[in-house]
């Protein structure tokens, strides 16, 4: 028997990307890791009014499921649920989704709502078939489609995981490798402040690669050699090298137009105080940056010049 009154709770997290974003959607390798400290939450409470409610306060949002168009994400989530359940009609909940990850700010906020809904729903209906990492990240899919049009699927398959991973799109399976860190790395991430859609920079690639396949092909090669050679340093220790190749994986990024002044800016104040490497992460054109440090004392200095050079929000995560 369901208990229909229980209250339940899931959440994802953040994600960055680390090699890789762009290039990942035609077929060479990226790598990821999930950002544990920012989380999308939502939680399944019983609604006495018969219908199901999806509530989302940050979003102003507060809609009968029935009511919500198809293409609607927060309604798509739960939709994939109860179809992969096959009810057919909603229980009477309400869904309220909450999420500490910058909305459009590269660093997967529309995957780890999608998550948290979708393991949240599952787990309401107890069906543990639903949530497995395997399971939550192809529903999750599906939700990503909205957004991004065309993912690569890095984004919903780390913080379904949510482990560091080693990603390549591919027929009929996408590769999804876990690995091994030999030497902790840490990360200052920090925003732009500039809110940036995924779906756009992911068509403007399109559109360039589609005028100039050969040119593009070679920057996505170079981004896939990268990634290849950073996976190796990762599994080695070999931190300086690691930063190295983020400060080339941006200047790829750059060649497909997806950097901007901004992140540029944070990228260049990073690496003049003695950052090991820096790149944006994520789809660009705005959102979050990524830079490499050493110790404590990198660290303070790094976060000091990204906040002068107007950065809006700084964290630090670690790799271990
Ligand atoms: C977005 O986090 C990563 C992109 O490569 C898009 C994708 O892989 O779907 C820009």
């Amino acid at each position: 028997m369901i208990d229909f009154s229980a209250v339940t709770e899931a959440t994802a997290p953040g994600k960055i990307i680390l090699f890789g974003e762009h290039a990942v959607v035609y077929g060479r390798p990226a790598i990821a890791a999930p950002i544990s400290q920012l989380r999308a939450k939502a939680t399944i409470t019983h609604s006495s009014s018969n219908n199901c409610y999806i509530v989302a306060p940050d979003l102003n949002r507060h809609d009968r499921l029935q009511d919500l168009p198809p293409d609607d994400a927060l309604a798509l989530a739960a939709r994939q649920v109860l179809d992969a359940a096959q009810i057919a009609w909603p229980p009477d909940v309400t869904i309220y989704v909450n999420s500490q990850i910058p909305i459009a700010s590269g660093m997967g906020s529309g995957a780890a709502i999608a998550a948290a809904i979708i393991r949240a729903l599952a787990q309401h209906l107890q069906r543990p078939d639903l949530l497995t990492n395997e399971r939550v990240s192809a529903l999750a899919y599906e939700v990503e489609k909205i957004h991004h049009g065309t993912p690569s699927g890095i984004d919903n398959t780390v913080v379904a995981y949510e482990q560091p991973i080693w990603f390549v799109r591919q027929s009929p399976y996408n590769q999804i490798e876990p690995f091994t860190v030999a030497a902790p790395l840490r990360f200052v991430v920090a925003d732009t402040g500039v809110r940036s859609s995924t779906k756009i920079a992911v068509g403007d690639v399109r559109r360039q690669y589609n005028e100039q396949p050969a040119r593009f092909a070679q920057i996505f090669d170079a981004c896939g050699r990268i990634a290849r050679t950073a996976r190796m340093a990762i599994e080695t220790g070999s931190v300086t090298q690691v930063g190295q190749l983020m400060t080339e994986n941006h200047g790829w990024l750059q060649k497909m137009t997806v950097s901007s002044s901004e992140l540029d800016r944070l990228v260049a104040a990073a690496l003049e105080a003695g950052a090991l490497g820096a790149k944006l992460s994520g789809a660009g054109r705005g959102g979050n940056m990524i830079a490499l440090v050493a110790d404590d004392g990198m660290e303070t200095a790094v976060r000091t010049a990204l906040h002068q050079a107007g950065a809006s929000h700084i964290l630090t995560t670690i790799l271990a």
